[in-house]
């Protein structure tokens, strides 16, 4: 098997799409991306009009750079996309939603069981004196309650804020802050490798001396004694109780917000990135039928958390816009084997398979023993998103978890972007392990140098809008057009450095920007710095990512004390774990250094490329600029040594 992978590499092999996938597949040819190509906008009107409208919009796209409008005037309810139109389709007693928790515990709703759930909640939340254009915070398991809350949500035009469960109480109450959520909906505790994230006691954490909340809704999933005595809680179970199964959806503009969602920048602030109806909906559509080549008979699974975007549009609203049989998974991978996500796919005869490169190495660590004992011949499609994947890791995937039969289609997208934006189609596509292939028929991207002349290799920017494009940053739009505007006016900036290969096909290369990812989470090197110079021993703080051979990045950070504490293991533990309350376990560094000084240019920026350099072990760059030399050759020896 490794010889051959090798063997793989080494020819630099392609993959055609097979003709019997071809056969059947949703798009067998160019003709899409001909007719994008020669009428953008009646493209993407052409996907708008499957959707269900209660009315019309009157012009397709208003562009005042940066701002977009798409399908203006129109209105519709993404609640009433994603159930009741496949329940009065003919999708009724589908299955909607396949769930099994940690514990292994089972549930399925069908359409109509989606559609009572969802609208239950909606009059609740109603109840509970919920508005349109309220912020609703969702800090939740993965259970299905998280996706009916948030269509709930849809349902009466309040807009979601889903905060992952893995982030600490501060950083759910800087979120619950930002956003000015109305309630918030949590769960006593969620699983997780059999342990128990208490996410109740982490809400009444976060919300010490936060105002806007009036309630805090409680849904019951471990079971375990907590405290319910807050003026503001109240019990899932009691919302819904005497709510009808009937909501009426409110008939949203096409621009009305449909979510935030935070994420990282390359400041320590979050930002809460808006995402519209229309836009979103149309976007998530069309993307995860051709993308994945969706069928009704097709089981699908998206094994990302419903905290990150991934999870929103293509575990919620795209699958379920489409009228798919959705797969949703509690828990870790390894709990209590290292086969679950194999043993899921063998019981539920999953079809589709998305999930993140970080995973797939993970995997490979753990060795090809672990899938082959299960039957994975039901699978017809693996995706990946989230970073980079290496050659090895796809061909692997490809060879050992696809039988060497499934297209594997590499996304690459962003939670500003709202959908995948350069993607093999499966049906068309020659694929390239390590390579995302080419832009999504309707997508204009391009790989450009300093002065935005078209580059082999540079900045990956999108030159014109499309529909899930985020609509601004919540509550700052300065910096919206600042951050993805202002280096190319007209263009949006997506932080990622690109290659081109002498097909076209884009080699994505990773951020170019603060920005790090860590297993697929998105952090910012300067919020991990917050956290750390927030300690009270600490005078300086600057974080880099390392290369990690599955992580793709372990966060380390240097750090110079103030007068009077010493670098020791103590105090590198201590401020690992206040970074981990500060942000959550996913931020906690992997190496604390500590220095007397940062290396710094005369002008007193941080070199973080020498930090680099350090901790990956390389010769040092150019250091002409430094202000004091001597400063990294300390670092550098004692960085060596502390490896050593
Ligand atoms: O660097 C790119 C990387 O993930 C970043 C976006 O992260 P986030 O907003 O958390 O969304 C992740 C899920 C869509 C991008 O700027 N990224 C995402 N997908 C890929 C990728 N890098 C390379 N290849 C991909 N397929």
């Amino acid at each position: 098997m490794e010889k051959s992978i090798e063997a793989l590499l080494k020819e630099g092999r392609t993959f055609k799409p097979s003709a019997s996938f071809r056969k059947d597949a949703w798009v067998r040819d160019e003709k899409p991306y001909r007719d994008a190509a020669k009428n953008r906008l009646k493209y993407w009107e052409s996907w708008a009009k499957q959707l269900h409208w209660t009315q019309k919009w009157s012009k397709v796209l208003d562009w005042r750079p940066p701002f977009a409008k798409w399908f203006v005037g129109g209105k519709l309810n993404a609640s009433f996309n994603c159930v009741d139109r496949h329940v009065e389709g003919g999708r009724r007693n589908k299955a909607a939603l396949i769930w099994e928790g940690e514990p292994g515990d089972e549930r399925t709703l069908t359409y109509a069981d989606l559609q009572r759930a969802v609208c239950r909640f909606a009059n609740g939340l109603k109840a509970l004196g919920v508005q349109k254009g309220d912020r609703v915070t969702l800090y939740m398991p993965m259970i299905p309650e998280l996706a009916v809350a948030m269509l709930a949500c849809a349902r009466i035009g309040a807009i979601h804020s889903v905060v992952f469960g893995g982030f600490s109480a501060e950083a759910l109450r800087e979120r619950i802050n930002d956003s000015q959520s109305k309630i918030v909906v949590t769960a006593d505790g969620s699983y997780r490798r059999g342990q128990i994230v208490p996410l109740k006691k982490n809400t009444d954490e976060a919300l010490v001396g936060v105002s806007s909340v009036e309630k805090v809704v409680v849904f019951r999933r471990t079971g375990q004694a907590v405290d319910m005595g807050g003026p503001r809680d109240v019990w899932w179970d009691d919302v819904v109780k005497d709510q009808p199964c009937v909501c009426e959806p409110e008939p949203m503009d096409s621009e009305d917000m449909l979510y935030l969602l935070y994420t990282s920048g390359s400041t320590g602030k979050p930002k809460g990135v808006k995402h519209t109806t229309g836009g979103t909906l149309v976007g998530c559509f069309a993307t995860t039928k051709w993308i994945f080549d969706l069928k009704d008979e097709d089981v699908y699974w998206c094994t990302a958390d419903i905290g990150w975007v991934t999870g929103h549009s293509y575990i919620v609203y795209g699958p379920l816009a489409n009228g798919a049989t959705v797969l949703m998974y509690e828990g870790a991978p390894d709990w209590p084997d290292k086969d679950r996500f194999w043993t899921l796919i063998e019981k539920y005869r999953v079809s589709i398979f998305y999930t993140a490169p970080t995973a797939i190495r993970a995997f490979m660590k753990w060795g090809e023993a672990w899938p082959r004992k299960h039957d994975l011949s039901s699978l017809r499609l693996l995706g990946s998103v989230g970073e980079p994947i290496n050659p090895e890791a796809w061909t692997w995937y490809r060879q050992v978890i696809g039988g060497g039969r499934c297209p594997v289609v590499d996304t690459w997208w962003q939670t500003e972007t709202g959908h995948i934006m350069i993607s093999p189609l499966p049906g068309v596509t020659t694929l390239k392990p390590g390579s995302a292939t080419r832009p999504f028929p309707g997508i204009e991207a391009e790989v450009v140098d300093e002065q935005g002349k078209p580059a082999q290799s540079g900045y990956l920017v999108i030159k014109s809008p499309w529909p899930g494009m985020l609509r601004g940053i919540y509550g700052d739009d300065e910096r919206y057009e600042q951050v993805y505007w202002s280096k190319y006016p007209g263009w949006y900036l997506t932080g990622d450095g690109c290659k081109r290969d002498k097909n076209g096909y884009f080699w994505l290369l990773g951020r170019v920007d603060d920005v790090l990812k860590v297993s697929g989470h998105r952090l910012s090197t300067m919020e991990i710095e917050s956290a750390l110079v927030d300690h009270k021993a600490v005078a300086e703080a600057a974080v880099i990512g390392k290369h990690h051979e599955i992580k793709e990045n372990a966060v380390v950070a240097f750090v110079s004390l103030r007068h009077g504490y010493a670098g020791d293991d103590r105090l590198s533990k201590e401020l690992r774990e206040h970074v981990v309350k500060k942000i959550g376990s996913l931020a906690r560094p992997d190496d604390v250094i500590f220095t007397v000084e940062l290396p710094k240019t005369r002008s007193g920026k941080i070199m973080r490329r020498l930090l680099r350099d350090i901790a990956e072990g390389r010769t040092l760059g150019d250091t002409t600029t430094l202000a004091d030399a001597a400063v990294v050759r300390s670092l550098k020896e004692k960085y060596e040594g502390q490896e050593a």
